[in-house]
């Protein structure tokens, strides 16, 4: 019972807890002594609309469970409104799970500026409205936890996400600076690439594995991660089902294709594509700092 991991007196913020995945997070957090900002802008799935009563509902339901909550219904692109949310409250932030998210699925051509930048504005501008905010408090306070959700469709690829896989990728990247920047104050920064039964998925698979696939499942990494005595930082986590595996970069050794003093050619590409390719003797940078010093290393050793 002593491993039991607690958040008593931490102030959590959940964006888009009305329902789904951030219903669940909320619902954990609270179950284990945090006090909870259940944020949600209660619209449809793509986006349109809005409505107090899903985060209404979380609030209610963890409050008849003796925990601590209050609602929040604005966009995450109002994403300060959030954190004023939770300051107000609860007086302070430690954990911001940015987790909102709509979708606009079509295919390249089909996608109009409005479907781009709805999706851009949700996802990305959202969780830097929020994550902004956020960081202030906890660069004063020396202490906090963000977690970013990304998409198998970000990291992959899929079919109609153009949009959405490019700012799903992309909390990947801003993710990985905060955990950087935020190093020094004891913040860290996770991001998930989660599978679960939602309203965004519940016409994309079938039954029996969306059974599997309850969100419920995911919320434990996400808590883990955002435990005070969790010092992981940058990480990116697949999680479904009760599982999860975290993904890393791996780099082709690589090949020097043009040498110093010697003819800068596209043949020296065709000739060398094989070895820029190959990756029998991968590497696996860790920092764009282990990155260039590689790249570097590979120069000068040709020379
Ligand atoms: P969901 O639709 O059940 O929950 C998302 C919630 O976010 C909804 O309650 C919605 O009202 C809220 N929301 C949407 N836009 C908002 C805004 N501008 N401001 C505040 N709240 C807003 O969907 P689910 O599946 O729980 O998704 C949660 C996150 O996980 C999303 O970011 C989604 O893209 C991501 N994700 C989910 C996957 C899955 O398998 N369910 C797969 C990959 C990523």
């Amino acid at each position: 019972a002593s491993s039991h991991l607690r958040y008593d007196g931490q102030v959590a913020i959940i964006s888009g807890a009305g329902a789904g995945l951030g219903k669940e997070y909320a619902l954990q957090f609270a179950s284990r002594g945090a006090s909870v900002v259940v944020n949600d802008l209660g619209g449809a799935r793509d986006g349109d609309g809005a409505s107090n009563s899903a985060a209404d509902a979380v609030v209610e339901l963890i409050k008849s469970n003796g925990g601590k909550a209050v609602a929040n219904y604005n966009s995450v692109t109002d994403g300060d409104e959030l954190v004023k949310t939770a300051v107000d409250s609860f007086g302070k932030v430690d954990i911001v799970v940015n987790n909102a998210g709509i979708l606009r699925d079509r295919s390249l051509l089909r996608i109009s500026e409005d479907d781009w930048n709805t999706i851009v504005d949700v996802h990305l501008t959202g969780a830097f409205k929020t994550s902004q905010a956020a960081f202030e408090h906890m660069k004063t306070n020396k202490f906090g936890r963000f977690i970013f959700t990304s998409s198998a469709a970000g990291i992959y690829g899929n079919f109609g996400q153009a949009n959405y896989s490019a700012a799903k990728l992309g909390l990947y990247g801003f993710s990985n600076t905060i955990a950087i920047e935020g190093a020094k104050y004891n913040i860290t920064s996770n991001t998930i690439a989660p599978l679960a039964a939602s309203r965004l998925t519940e016409d994309i698979l079938p039954p029996d594995i969306l059974d599997m696939l309850k969100p419920e499942y995911v919320a434990p990494l996400v808590l883990y991660l955002c435990h005070q005595d969790t010092s992981k930082t940058g990480g990116l986590f697949e999680v479904g089902g009760g599982w999860a595996g975290e993904l890393r970069r791996e780099r082709a050794k690589g090949a020097v294709y043009a040498k110093k003093g010697e003819e800068i050619t596209v043949e020296g590409v065709q000739a060398n594509f094989d070895g820029i390719t190959n990756f029998d003797e991968p590497t696996y940078p860790t920092s764009s700092m282990e990155s260039t010093m590689e790249m570097v290393d590979a120069i000068v050793s040709a020379e």
